[in-house]
């Protein structure tokens, strides 16, 4: 059994072995570029954490970790052009230095390069690996949808909300976890429960990230501050900041982002004296610990060593407390 630190460390160690073609440089650039260390490798190293718990040779599941990786990082060059974010851990974001064109045929080519890793799978999973892989794939770009099609809406409940980035984002965690448990061998029993640690680790993770967007630092987080204000996310910071206001203030916090009588830096800070008004930032972090306590109790709930399940539980109590 591996610790989390050894974890991370051969998952780290796998990402920077991957070769690309030298030719054409426009096409496989961005690629390297987003691929560099700098991300926090969340869900190659949950893969490889579930498969751990199943199996004594996860690096068998290296493979599949890597595709679930550059799924993601595929999703965060077309997402980058989504949300008009310049920054990226830090960095210009694809879209910026190589431009649109570039950040749509580079993010595509990374899909199938995820596809391609998947091919050194055991054939004899393929279909049960290809099936989740494709299920998180598609409930991704269902969530994106509703992300953006909530931007154009007065009101989006919390139930509207959660089950968004369940979709956006739970989805992506929960099928890291269920990937590396099938190539772990798994039963049905266990992969239900990972699945319910993941999705509700996903939901803690995308409320956190939401907190961060405004409240984070720019220089840590390596994103703009105030991003999902200027696109008029209907974040959670924002719906909850909805169902607190009168009807001046919601008229605040639903006309404040396409006010062109006000700049970028404008726009943040008045709609931040309301969520420091209302007390958003608790209510957030409140729903963040719900979401992780109900992760952790699904991770109790597993019929596995307490030992084992050590690194998945660091893992997750980790997150809670990141800044990036
Ligand atoms: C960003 O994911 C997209 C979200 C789902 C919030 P991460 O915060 O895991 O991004 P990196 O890979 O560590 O940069
Ligand atoms: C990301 O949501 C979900 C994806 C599927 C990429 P965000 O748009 O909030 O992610 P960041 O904040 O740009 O990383
Ligand atoms: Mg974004
Ligand atoms: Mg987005
Ligand atoms: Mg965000």
């Amino acid at each position: 059994m591996y610790t989390q630190e050894e974890i991370s460390g051969i998952v780290r160690q796998y990402m920077a072995s991957l070769v690309f073609p030298a030719h054409p440089r426009e096409l496989f650039s961005p690629i390297e570029y987003s691929l560099e260390e700098g991300g926090k490798r969340l869900r190659p190293t949950l893969l490889l954490m579930a498969c751990n718990l199943f199996s004594e040779q996860p690096r068998e599941a290296l493979p599949a970790a890597a595709a679930v990786e550059i799924f993601h990082n595929f999703t965060l060059l077309h997402d980058d052009i989504m949300d008009n974010a310049e920054v990226r851990r830090g960095k210009p974001s694809v879209h910026r230095r190589w431009g649109t064109n570039a950040a749509i045929l580079s993010g595509d080519a990374m899909m199938i390069y995820a596809y391609t890793l998947l091919e050194q799978c055991d054939p004899g999973l393929l279909p049960a690996l290809l099936e989740t892989f494709n299920r998180m794939a598609m409930e991704v770009c269902e969530g994106q949808q509703y992300d953006m099609d909530f931007e154009h809406r007065e009101s989006v409940s919390e139930e509207e909300y959660l089950n968004m980035i369940r979709l956006k984002t739970s989805a992506l965690l929960a099928g890291s976890a269920r990937l590396g448990a099938l190539i772990g061998g798994a039963d049905g029993e266990s992969l239900d429960k990972l699945e319910r640690f993941a999705t509700q680790l996903g939901l803690a993770f995308q409320l956190q990230d939401d907190l961060l967007d405004t409240y984070g630092d720019s220089q840590t987080l390596g994103k703009a501050i105030g991003g999902d204000i200027l696109e008029g996310k209907k974040t959670y910071l924002m719906i909850r900041a909805l169902a607190l206001a009168n009807a001046t203030q919601r008229t605040t916090l639903l006309t404040t982002s396409h006010d062109e009588s006000l700049s970028a830096p404008e726009k943040i800070m008045r709609i931040r004296a309301l969520y420091d008004r209302f007390g958003i930032a608790r209510l957030t972090e409140q729903a963040i610990s719900h979401h992780m306590s109900l992760a952790l109790e699904a991770l109790e709930a597993l019929r596995i060593d307490k030992e084992r399940t050590a690194p998945l539980k660091a893992l997750a109590q980790g997150l809670m407390k990141r800044n990036k």
